[in-house]
């Protein structure tokens, strides 16, 4: 089991945009707790505890989901770590207000030991690796037999480990990540992901024999109040 270091702040918390945490009784908040229902429900009879979270292109809201899916699980009492493995655009260090200098792509090249580079997020239960310092080849360390290991070792200390990825339409990071993971959750926003790249999202996946375990459809606005809905 790792021993994480305690966050020093304990004033912190999310930046922005984290509802589930800043209003836990709101619509919102209660359709990510039902997106967690779904979820534990692809869980019953199959050991998932890694999970990628990707969408065919950028600012669909994959980080944004994953945040408040995050805290949603965390809420509930289970042992959580967030991974920005999107090294083309980290910002879970932003989110959960954490430093940067060192984390995944530290952890992956060996300067830090996951021990050192996890850090509490001040909320209970949940735990970040930032990205650290961005390097040229995100592809390959993703992909590496290191990564693998080190997907084992993060599986020994948290029930559940959920990794924010760039989309899979614009670069291979998610496929070549969502290989080593047990599924996929793939977000769509709503009036803005096209169907032609959503089919190609899910083609992409597929091809590298990636489970789809959900689709999101962020951003819904409707007459039922809610704009968060999930299906499988
Ligand atoms: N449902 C939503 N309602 C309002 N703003 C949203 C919603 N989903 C995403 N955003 C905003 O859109 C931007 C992109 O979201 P983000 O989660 O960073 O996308 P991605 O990780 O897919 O690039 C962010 O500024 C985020 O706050
Ligand atoms: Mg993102």
């Amino acid at each position: 089991m790792l021993k994480i270091k305690k966050k020093k702040s304990t004033s912190a918390g999310l930046e922005g945009g984290v509802l589930v945490k800043e209003n836990p009784k709101s619509p919102i908040s209660e359709q990510y707790r039902t997106i967690r229902t779904n979820i534990e429900y692809s869980m019953v009879d199959k050991q998932l505890k890694t999970f990628i979270c990707t969408s065919a292109n950028p600012s669909e809201g994959k980080t944004m989901t994953l945040t408040n899916l995050a805290v949603t699980f965390a809420q509930q009492g289970k042992r959580i770590l967030f991974v920005d493995a999107d090294l083309r655009k980290p910002m879970s260090h932003h989110l959960f207000q954490v430093n940067n200098l060192f984390g995944l792509t530290s952890v992956i090249t060996k300067k830090k030991t996951l021990e050192e580079a996890i850090v509490s997020t001040g909320i209970g239960n949940l735990f970040v690796l930032p990205s650290g310092p961005v390097p040229p080849n995100p592809s390959e360390l993703l992909g590496s037999r290191t990564m693998e290991e080190l997907i084992l070792a993060m599986t020994d200390s948290f029930d559940l480990v959920l990794f924010d990825t760039p989309p899979v339409c614009v670069v291979t990071d998610a496929q070549l990540l969502g290989r080593l993971c047990d599924g996929a959750l793939l977000v769509v926003r709503s009036n803005q992901t096209e169907k032609g790249a959503l089919v190609k999202a899910k083609v992409l996946l597929e091809q590298v024999h990636i489970n789809i375990i959900g689709v999101i459809l962020n951003d819904k606005s409707g007459e039922e109040s809610s704009y968060y809905h999930y299906y499988a």
